[in-house]
């Protein structure tokens, strides 16, 4: 676990994005923090001079596993004090060397179900022991990194059934525990949100033909957009410029 205390004042930058709808000094969690995404989003939440800690988990520098529940349950009570900001930008396309189906003769059991376990149980479990740590009535963002093609409407090319399936069942997930977070913090947006086709590693065999973004400016269009969001959002699928994804 990494933490930082207050904005990166060696950086020499002028904040690129400040999260004024978050109290001064807010507290921010970012796991997945060694992915493309995930270290720009900490990156950037270093430059802002509103930032009071940060938090960044990783399974590479910490040995941090989402699918593991002992762990999840551990990292949550260690944190000290409510959570602000929570980012899970954690995912998995390529499953172990294995890519996404081009047609449903190539489904593996055994992929699919890794699919299922990192992109919706684990997200899950982050959920369930990572939620309740947001502030009971100030305001609150979680965002859950999901992508377009989890979109059961969206979807009309077909293929890669596995990570489609998984991110809907994030979607569905999302929803569900954002539904019953309102009841008992009322200002918390929980949401899940497509970061756009961003540069990493993850999506960069399948990028060609697309517009791409840096994990930068993916960064702060993803931060952009939560900053803007009001608690009657919360459960959206929404993309990085806030505009709502059909389900
Ligand atoms: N890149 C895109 O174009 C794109 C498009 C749509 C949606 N998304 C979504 O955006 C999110 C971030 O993607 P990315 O492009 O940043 O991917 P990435 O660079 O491959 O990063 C993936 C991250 O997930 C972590 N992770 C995977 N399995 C884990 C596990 N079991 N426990 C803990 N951490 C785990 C990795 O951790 P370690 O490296 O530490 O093992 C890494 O930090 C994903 O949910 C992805 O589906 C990305």
């Amino acid at each position: 676990m990494t933490e930082t205390f207050g904005p990166d004042a060696t950086s020499g930058h002028v904040s690129d994005l400040s999260l004024h709808s978050l109290r001064q000094g807010y507290r921010a969690v970012v796991i997945g923090a060694s992915g493309g995404v995930g270290s720009a989003l900490c990156a950037t939440l270093r430059r802002d001079v509103r930032l009071g800690v940060l938090v960044e988990l990783s399974r590479k520098n910490d040995g941090f596993d989402i699918t593991s529940e002992s762990e999840v349950a551990k990292q949550a009570a260690s944190i000290q004090g409510a959570i602000d900001l929570l980012i899970c930008a954690t995912g998995v396309l390529t499953v172990d060397g294995t890519l996404p189906e081009k047609s449903i003769r190539q489904i593996d059991p055994n992929v699919m179900a890794k699919q299922f376990l990192t992109n919706a149980i684990g997200p899950a479990l982050i959920a369930k022991h990572f939620l309740p740590k947001l502030p009971r009535y100030d305001r609150s963002i979680a965002a859950f990194l999901s992508a377009r093609v989890g979109s059961i409407r969206d979807n009309r090319i077909g293929g890669w059934i596995s990570y489609r399936s998984s991110k809907a069942a994030l979607n569905q997930i999302v929803r569900t525990a954002s539904i019953e977070l309102c009841r008992t913090h009322p200002r918390a947006c929980v949401v899940a949100i497509h970061p756009g086709t961003v540069q990493t590693p993850l999506s960069a065999p399948y990028s060609r033909g697309h517009t791409t973004v840096t994990p930068l400016q993916a960064a702060l269009n993803v931060l952009g957009t939560l900053e803007r969001l009001n608690a009657e959002e919360t459960g959206s699928f929404l993309a990085y410029d806030g505009s709502a994804i059909d389900w």
